[in-house]
């Protein structure tokens, strides 16, 4: 049988050198102003010399109301554009193809962000939410617009950049999974209520996008099928929302979880990835989604094996194969599984990396900092 791992794969007009996506991974090395820095130069050519086929920069804010942090990429404004062309220039230089995620953060930059503690916009503000306890406000709808416009402008940046996609992040505990999750969008207007009102959001960004981009550009998304709590997002409306997206013209799916309920084990990063029942764990999502449309889907969440990745695309449940935690362990990885070593990734899940992330530190491997291993 032969391997789909390593066969080259066509997204839209743009073909990958193999299966295998760095999932998008927010890094804390950006300069002050949000411009790219040396060490994000540095941590994709790492990537791109280590086989990966398409790697994808993490929330990079579109709008100054959508900033989670002071170390994050700003795509809000033209003077963004050269740092990426040097993104994209190394990038290719190494065969890789390279997109963006673009990021509004939503209620969640006031949590974080301390500049923005006292204005983060949602959707609406939830009285007495158990999940989230820090001041914002409900979006006007000329805020909403304004947004919208933002997501634009900075795909025509993208594009202008040289970067080859963007990806719109659609998904964990952000802007867009807010407006789509029953729970956070109580509004009463044409933004709120019924399924497609709270998709509109996604709708009208995905027109602003275009219209900047043109239709051959690969607009993709990342979406949020589920929230992890009771009283959310649920899957039924989740996979509803991702086959309409897929419909009006996202170019690929990426399944991931939406707003956070408690702990890791109701996040998109799960831990304690020990043993093969618990790799793949957005799977059966997959599964059911992937018949029903046609632009490719990527499997994300907790895949460590290579064996159970080849089934995976053997049997049509994805097209793509999206890791993040291992490969900030091990960026050589998949240049390794390619060189036919085939091991499960050294990865233990602990979440450290991402732990040392919300206290201002670096992206790295925290475990193997402290453990050696
Ligand atoms: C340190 C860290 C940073 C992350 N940053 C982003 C991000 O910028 N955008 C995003 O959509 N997901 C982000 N994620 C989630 C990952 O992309 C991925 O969906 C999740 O970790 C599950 O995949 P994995 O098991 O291969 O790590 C991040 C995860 C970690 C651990």
């Amino acid at each position: 049988m032969l391997s789909l791992l390593f066969q080259p794969f066509t997204l839209k007009n743009l073909t990958l050198p193999n299966r295998f996506v760095r999932s998008a991974t927010y890094d804390g090395l950006a300069e002050k102003n949000g411009r790219v820095s040396p060490g994000q130069i540095q941590m994709v050519e790492d990537l791109a010399r280590g086989g990966v086929g398409l790697i994808i920069i993490g929330i990079t804010y579109v709008h100054a109301s959508g900033r989670i942090s002071p170390a994050q990429n700003s795509l809000a404004d033209d003077d963004s554009i050269p740092g990426f062309q040097n993104l994209a220039d190394i990038a290719h230089k190494h065969g890789t193809k390279i997109a963006v995620q673009l990021f509004h953060a939503g209620r969640e930059t006031g949590k974080v962000f301390k500049p923005h503690r006292h204005q983060a916009l949602a959707p609406a503000v939830i009285p007495d939410d158990p999940y989230f306890q820090w001041p914002y406000r409900a979006m006007t709808e000329e805020e909403i617009l304004e947004v919208i416009q933002g997501f634009g402008r900075a795909a025509g940046r993208a594009r202008e950049a040289g970067l080859d996609a963007v990806q719109v992040h659609g998904a964990h505990a952000y802007l867009l999974s807010q407006f789509l999750s029953p729970f956070t969008n109580r509004r009463a207007d044409s933004w709120g209520g019924p399924l497609e009102n709270r998709l509109r959001l996604h709708r009208e960004i995905l027109r602003a996008i275009r219209s900047r981009v043109g239709e051959d550009y690969p607009v993709l998304i990342k979406i949020g099928v589920q929230d992890g709590f009771p009283g959310g997002l649920e899957f039924g409306e989740g996979k509803e929302a991702a086959l309409a997206l897929a419909r009006w013209g996202y170019d690929s799916l990426e399944i991931s979880s939406g707003l956070r309920g408690p702990g890791y084990e109701n996040a998109e990063f799960k831990t304690r990835i020990n043993r093969p029942e618990r790799e793949a764990y957005f799977r059966s999502w997959c599964r059911e989604i992937k018949p029903e449309i046609t632009v490719p889907l990527m499997m994300v969440g907790g895949l460590r094996t290579p064996a159970l990745m080849e089934a995976v695309l053997q049997k049509g449940e994805a097209d793509l194969i999206a890791l993040s935690r291992p490969l900030i362990k091990e960026p050589g990885l998949i240049r390794d599984w390619q060189q036919g070593d085939r091991r499960r990734a050294t990865c233990i899940s602990c979440n450290k990396c991402f732990e040392a992330l919300l206290k201002g530190e670096t992206l790295r491997c925290v475990y193997h900092e402290e453990t050696g291993k």
